[in-house]
């Protein structure tokens, strides 16, 4: 078919600017799906795994033949899967080789409030100003004015105040209790204002809660259960990363300043870090635990094979196992969500071909990957009608608040929820601890809301109730323009102070995040 992918992608005023790469990429379909390893613990006891993490600058073979620097947990990208058992802790202790500070943020885990990832609690490089002085301060001035080119339109705010920071010297322990359900989650730094550039770099991986309820469905598992971490970037000439926007401590921050106000796009999709790969499977029922670690770039996925169109049948959203499964056609997936579904290739026959395709894409960012059957295999048992028994659906008549979050640009071309920027010292709301409320998201754009420790379910969507890729357990949630979702909250786990933010990334270092404490 000749290499189209090598075109330049046109700007699509729907989505924002794509940036092109300027390398000659891969055909779809050339490369392998990466499998990602999983990290080992260095040590165990009787209700603790402890595991060492390095965040380190590294290469990496994304286009095959060339080789990409990155900032990689572990020195790979994405970084090893964390796996854990609900009821046992995990501490990993993190060390900070890169040369700008970074925060770790286990997104849907239900953490402490120290294990976070607040954006201003940082493991800060080895040497670097332990006391927090006055260029620190002037570098965020700087990335909110004007230095980091996402950050080009927001009016200069005030230095932030120094007494917001907790800087740990070259490594910190993050503490994880894994008191939760069997889940999808995934981890990726969050540091203020520079989140969206060093996730770009590489600095995400995922991590899996398991337990015995999901473990006892006999569910597709070993190599019948995938982990799926799709996200795009732009490389340029040289095969580097492309991104608009500069870090002023490593780069003249005299560079571009397009308007990147809808996020920053790529036109080149990786799964697992590869570009639009394939993957060899059996005539079989496989589970995929697919996570959308884009910035920005919200996806439909589609999967289509010789015969047409190949159903998902649903069984978990970002916090587990739903109460039974369900038939999705097409997955629409915004930024941080994460989608568990089976697909049953058992009709399909050696040689056959399944795609699955971003119905949201244009040209090259319309594929993903693609699933090659290349052997008969016993399909494994079919997906049980009862996924999770226990499963409390909330209700309204619980909720012993109504808040609203009110996701919109403010004049001067600022991002704000309720009105405000982040500010690390405000607080929007405070809720009790083991109670249920009702928060209601509005918003003038795509905003995938996201609130860090507690999990919701979506009870309505612009007046209508949810539809089914809406079910279950969730932490993140898109809201369209000009949308309503009214969600119920459960607040468990821990007291302190967590956050809510838009997780377009670039939304989200343009300052739309808030605190929320639980008391
Ligand atoms: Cu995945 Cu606060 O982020
Ligand atoms: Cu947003």
């Amino acid at each position: 078919c000749g290499n189209l992918f090598a075109r330049k992608e046109a700007v699509s005023a729907r989505t924002g600017t794509v940036l092109p790469s300027a390398i000659t990429l891969p055909e779809p379909f050339a490369v392998r799906l990466p499998t990602v390893p999983v990290l080992k613990p260095v040590r165990r006891d009787a209700d603790t795994d402890y595991y060492e993490l390095a965040q380190k600058v590294a290469t990496a073979e994304i286009i095959p033949g060339t080789r990409t620097a990155i900032w990689g947990y572990h020195g790979i990208f994405p970084g090893p899967t964390l796996e854990a058992r609900s009821g046992r802790a995990a501490e990993v202790r993190v060390r900070n080789e890169l040369p700008v500070p970074t925060s770790m943020h286990l997104h849907g885990g239900v953490v402490e409030p120290g294990s976070d990832g607040y954006p201003t609690d940082l493991v800060v490089p080895e040497g670097y100003a332990k006391r927090v002085d006055a260029s620190m301060v002037r570098m965020h001035a700087r990335a909110a004015g004007r230095g980091n080119a996402v950050h080009a339109h927001q009016p200069v705010p005030e230095a932030p105040d120094p007494g917001i920071w907790t800087l740990h010297e070259g490594e910190k322990t993050y503490k994880y209790a894994f008191g939760q359900r069997a889940a999808t989650l995934w981890y990726h730094d969050h540091r203020m204002d520079f989140s969206a550039p060093q996730v770009w770099k590489g600095l995400a991986g995922s991590a899996i809660v398991r337990d015995a309820e999901e473990e006892a469905l006999g569910l597709p598992a070993g190599d019948r259960e995938l982990s799926l971490m799709v996200c795009d970037r732009s490389f340029d000439a040289e095969g580097q990363f492309l991104y608009p926007a500069l870090d002023p401590e490593l780069s003249d921050p005299a560079g571009v300043e397009p308007k990147y106000m809808d996020g920053v796009l790529g036109d080149v999709i990786l799964v697992n870090g590869a570009p639009w790969p394939v993957k060899h499977v059996g005539t079989g029922r496989y589970r995929l635990r697919i996570l959308n670690a884009s910035n920005a770039r919200p996806y439909n996925l589609e999967l289509t094979g010789p015969d047409g169109q190949v159903p998902f049948t649903m069984i978990g959203s970002d916090g587990g196992l739903l109460p039974a499964p369900q038939r999705l056609e097409s997955v629409p997936m915004s930024p941080g969500e994460r989608f568990d579904v089976v697909v049953d290739f058992s009709r399909l026959s050696p040689g056959d071909e399944v795609v699955l395709g971003n119905t949201l894409g244009e040209r090259n960012t319309g594929l993903v990957m693609k699933f090659l059957v290349d052997k008969a295999v016993d399909p494994g048992p079919a997906v049980p009608a009862v996924l999770s028994a226990g499963y409390e659906a909330l209700e309204r008549g619980k909720a012993l608040q109504v808040r609203q979050f009110d996701f919109r640009l403010a004049p001067g071309d600022v991002w704000t929820i309720n009105g405000q920027p982040f500010d690390p010292g405000a607080l929007l709301a405070s809720a009790r601890l083991g109670t249920v409320e009702l928060w209601r998201f509005t918003s003038d754009f795509n905003h995938p809301v996201h609130t860090h420790l507690a999990h919701f379910q979506v009870i309505s969507r612009d007046g209508r109730r949810p539809g089914p890729a809406d079910a279950g357990w969730k932490d993140t949630v898109n809201v369209t323009p000009y949308g309503v979702v009214e969600v119920l909250v459960r607040f468990t786990g821990f007291r302190g102070k967590y956050m809510l933010h838009c997780h377009n990334l670039e939304h989200e270092d343009m300052a739309m995040m808030a605190n929320f404490t639980v008391v």
